[in-house]
């Protein structure tokens, strides 16, 4: 049979060609990864009898709009709509001349995949999209379901499509950093997809002036500068004297419990901006507070503790909260506005540093505040600078 494929780039053809065991596609939505592999499937089933292929989504419910959807579209695409049948329940591909299967599962029990039986040769290819959203676990117990090779020439393949993920997700390690399991590693972007509508294109080209790391995650498809990191940032010794600052405060609980209450002074030089990190205690009293504090100077801080704002302000500091003086806004708002400047921060504020280094986008591209990552010092930060931005410094 003649197989006729049309490649999205040079790139995806060669992934087709590649018999490596892991093959290991990252880069940006729809850049092509789920297609190219589908039609990495397809081709192998029809060229060898032997190869059976499991398909695995982190919940096996997912593969219905988006693998079995996409195998569904290539086989179209490929005019071979005769030759397959397609069923819905249980979700399932069959190629008729030979009976090899293609078919879906989940990760609720990866020991399952191991217990599939095929009416002719044996498990030899599995595809994991979405592999950020599978264990390590998951993926080391179903790619230890493989069969033999030995009765016949087959080889096992590993393919694996995905969208980067932050820093702390195992697959980042795994693949990009080490690539542990030797696998052929291709990345994708938005421009290597000549099949990407326009649309598509000015959608993913709009987020580069909205949100930049994002763009680079959603559209080049990035793991190593969005890595989830929200800033970039670099460390100095010293900052430089006489520059116009202001200092912030972000309010923790008081009595020694629970989070604690951040301030930051940062500097204005043009686009550079330098943070320092002056407390960072839940055991600060206003008094003591008070003695690392500026007089004549702005100091932001939030509204949420008004006997500490009022307690400051008669004490005869400049105390500026943040929805009198100024608005606070959505966080997004002023996390991009703080993105906009060069950040350097003092080297020895420990505490900024570990939370600049735990502020992450999630898969999404949402910060993820909500898993109680601290960011005390981080929200001060962004006080300081969209204060000095409204109001200045004095
Ligand atoms: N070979 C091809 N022929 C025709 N269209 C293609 C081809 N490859 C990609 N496309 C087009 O590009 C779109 C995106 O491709 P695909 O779904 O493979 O991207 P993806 O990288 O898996 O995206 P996501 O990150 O959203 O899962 C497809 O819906 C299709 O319109
Ligand atoms: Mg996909």
């Amino acid at each position: 049979m003649e197989i006729r494929l049309k490649f999205a780039s040079e790139k995806h053809q060669a992934l087709m060609l590649d018999d490596n065991d892991t093959i290991f596609a990252s880069g940006s939505r729809r850049s092509g990864k789920s297609i190219i592999v589908g039609q990495k499937i397809i081709t192998t089933i029809i060229e060898n009898k032997n190869v059976n292929c499991v398909v695995i989504r982190a919940d096996k419910d997912q593969n219905k709009d988006t693998t079995y959807a996409t195998l569904t579209r290539i086989i179209k695409q490929m005019g071979l709509l005769s030759k397959f049948i397609i069923r819905k329940s249980p979700l399932e591909i069959e190629y008729k001349p030979t009976g090899q299967m293609i078919v879906f599962r989940g990760t609720d029990d990866p020991e399952k995949v191991k217990g599939i039986d095929f009416a002719t040769g044996g498990l030899h290819m599995i595809w994991f999209d979405e592999i950020t959203s599978i264990s390590k676990e998951a993926y080391e117990t179903i790619t230890g379901s493989f069969s033999g090779t030995g009765e016949y020439k087959v080889i096992n393949q590993t393919l694996i499509t995905t969208n980067p993920a932050g820093s702390a997700n195992w697959v980042k390690d795994y693949f990009i950093d080490r690539n542990v399991y030797k696998a052929s590693i291709y990345s994708f972007t938005i421009f290597d997809n000549k099949f990407l509508s326009q649309k598509d294109r000015e959608h993913f080209l709009r987020l580069k002036d909205i949100d930049y790391p994002r763009y680079r995650r959603e559209a080049l498809g990035e793991w190593v500068y969005s890595e989830g990191l929200i800033y970039k940032w670099q460390e100095v010794d010293r900052i430089p004297q006489a520059l116009p600052f202001v200092f912030a405060i972000d309010w923790g609980n008081s009595q020694g419990s629970g989070d604690p209450t951040a301030a930051v002074k940062v500097s204005f030089s043009g686009d550079n901006i330098f943070v320092e990190q002056i407390a960072y205690s839940n055991k600060l009293t206003l008094n003591l507070l008070a003695q690392y504090l500026p007089r004549n100077i702005n100091i932001f801080c939030d509204l949420n503790a008004p006997h500490a704002v009022d307690f400051l302000m008669n004490a005869g500091f400049d105390m500026q909260p943040m929805k009198k003086a100024v608005a606070k806004g959505r966080v997004v708002d002023g996390v991009q506005i703080v993105q906009g400047k060069n950040l350097n921060v003092l080297r020895n504020s420990r505490d900024l540093i570990a939370e600049l280094n735990n502020y992450l986008y999630d898969k999404d591209g949402n910060i993820t505040t909500q898993n109680k990552t601290p960011d005390h010092l981080l929200d001060a930060m962004r006080y300081a600078v969209i204060g000095h931005e409204r109001i200045g410094s004095v």
